[in-house]
């Protein structure tokens, strides 16, 4: 059954990931992805409203490539005390097959939230992404020029919206142009990419751009030198980058070894939508000089 996608303007993402885990109520315990971000300045974006709302979790593990490891979830999902389960879009990618994914949590009766932060403009087999879970959230301010923004969307009828009004981000959202910005976006990727593939050094997490994705940033993996380093110089030689996710919660330790590993290679070049061809050729002069030195 294809539910009406229900739709609300919250201030920011983490809101609504709030709203969405008070709906489900607090004896859930909820499964999340062991590849979760922190930074002094934003605090989690995710760990935050589970622990602001006192929800048990546990963690599934992620492949190599940030992917779900389907069989740790399946194990994982079997908990009895598991209401929910979280499934992050990192980057603006769809996670494995988000169809097979909700036909799981459908299975085993648990609520799927999909946390749709980087992902605002991507569709999965021509579905927006956010469509496939009970609930779904998007945050604005990552991927336009907005002060903030966020997006509560509900999928399953048995929860109820939000009795809030809209709080002028609306209006600010609808003036864009998401097709345009979207175009842009995986054009400059494209090119990205042509450029990467040529660096020796790096690993790319993401080596093709699937149909309808649309990608917040490009993230790579610094194969031989310390990421910080990296990021610190091409700071200094003024290329903007983005820091994202590259220190984990204090709750995901060494163990997940594949999400510790990403976190600790990772860089996010800029591919937005008001940076040029000749902009990214920059990034990648720059990027070539340092890792190659
Ligand atoms: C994956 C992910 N989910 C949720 C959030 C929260 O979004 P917002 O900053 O709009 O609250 C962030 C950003 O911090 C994020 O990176």
């Amino acid at each position: 059954m294809v539910y009406p996608n229900r739709r609300t303007f919250l201030d920011n993402g983490r809101t609504a990931f709030s709203y969405i885990l008070k709906q489900i109520g607090n004896n859930n315990k909820i499964l999340l992805p062991s590849y979760i971000g922190i930074t002094d300045k934003e605090g989690s974006g995710v760990f935050d409203p589970v622990l602001e709302n006192g929800i048990d979790y546990d963690f599934y593990n992620v492949n190599k490539d940030l992917s779900i490891d389907t069989q740790d979830f399946l194990e994982k999902i079997k908990d009895p005390e598991i209401k929910s389960v979280l499934v992050i879009h990192y980057f603006g990618f769809a996670q494995n097959d988000i169809d097979q994914l909700a036909t799981i949590c459908k299975e085993h009766d648990k609520y799927l939230i999909e946390d749709c932060a980087h992902s605002l403009l991507s569709k999965f087999n021509n579905k927006g992404l956010g469509s496939f879970g009970d609930a779904s959230f998007f945050s604005l301010h990552k991927i336009l020029p907005m002060e903030g923004g966020g997006i509560l969307q509900i999928n399953n009828p048995n929860i109820k919206d939000p009795e809030i009004t809209d709080t002028g981000h609306i209006r600010l959202f609808l003036k864009f142009d998401l097709s345009k910005i979207a175009e842009t976006r995986r054009a400059n990727y494209l090119y990205l990419l042509e450029k990467l593939k040529l660096l020796k050094g790096i690993e790319i997490l993401y080596p093709g751009l699937p149909e309808n994705i649309v990608p917040l940033n490009f993230p790579i993996l610094i194969k031989n030198k310390d990421r910080n380093e990296v990021y610190f110089e091409m700071l200094d030689r003024e290329i903007e980058l983005v820091s994202l996710y590259y220190r984990l919660i204090n709750q995901i330790n060494e163990s997940y070894s594949n999400s510790y590993y990403i976190s600790k290679h990772i860089i996010n070049l800029p591919i937005h939508q008001a940076i040029t061809f000749s902009d990214i050729d920059e990034v990648v002069e720059e990027l070539r000089k340092i890792i190659q030195k």
